[in-house]
């Protein structure tokens, strides 16, 4: 009995290794970067984006989650476009700030690249939050195709009251991304 656990164990370890060595040809890293700044580092169009989406969050419709999430976009023309999440009872009924404001420009402005992107969040209490909240996946996929639309980076900036990140291209947040059929 004490023989066979034994060797039970060992066949174990050994199928391990073997698939170990012939399954795994390669392991890649991902590696994303993005930078972390104070409000005042920002440039004066960063700052302006900031403010609409800071703005937008008061027009979010969130009775369910309290979760007020504003948007804006900085479209090539100057064109600042805001959104906000708007939530429904049938809860996939409802739209995130992000692919509001994405999908807003869509309608407005078919040519005009978007270059900013920024996103701001209250809390239940309504206080915009510390830390900045990062886009849904949904959302995120939105943001690749319009980078593969309009052949472009856009710059995203997830702003917090004690630091800002920004984000130079959606595949920082993304890699492996779906990009065409
Ligand atoms: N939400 C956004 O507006 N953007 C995101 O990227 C994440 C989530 C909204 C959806 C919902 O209204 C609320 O936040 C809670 O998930």
């Amino acid at each position: 009995m004490y023989f066979l656990r034994n060797f039970d164990a060992k066949i174990k370890k050994n199928n391990y290794i073997c698939n170990k060595n012939l399954n795994i040809m390669e392991e890649l890293t991902l590696k994303s970067t993005l930078q972390v700044a104070q409000f005042e580092e920002l440039t004066d169009d960063e700052k302006r984006v900031v403010e609409v989406a800071k703005q937008s969050t008061y027009n979010s419709y969130a009775p369910y989650s309290h979760f007020h999430v504003g948007a804006a976009l900085l479209l090539k023309n100057g064109t600042i476009i805001p959104g906000c999440n708007q939530e429904n009872a049938a809860f996939p009924a409802g739209i995130c700030a992000e692919r509001a404001a994405l999908f807003a420009a869509g309608a407005q402005y078919p040519d005009q690249p978007v270059e900013l992107l920024a996103i701001a969040v209250r809390n239940n209490k309504g206080e915009f939050l510390e830390e900045p909240a990062s886009p849904c996946g949904p959302c995120r996929q939105v943001i690749i195709e319009t980078e593969t639309r309009f052949k472009q980076e856009v710059r995203i900036l997830l702003y917090g009251t004690k630091y800002t990140y920004i984000i130079d291209g959606i595949k920082q947040l993304m890699p492996l991304s779906f990009t065409e059929i």
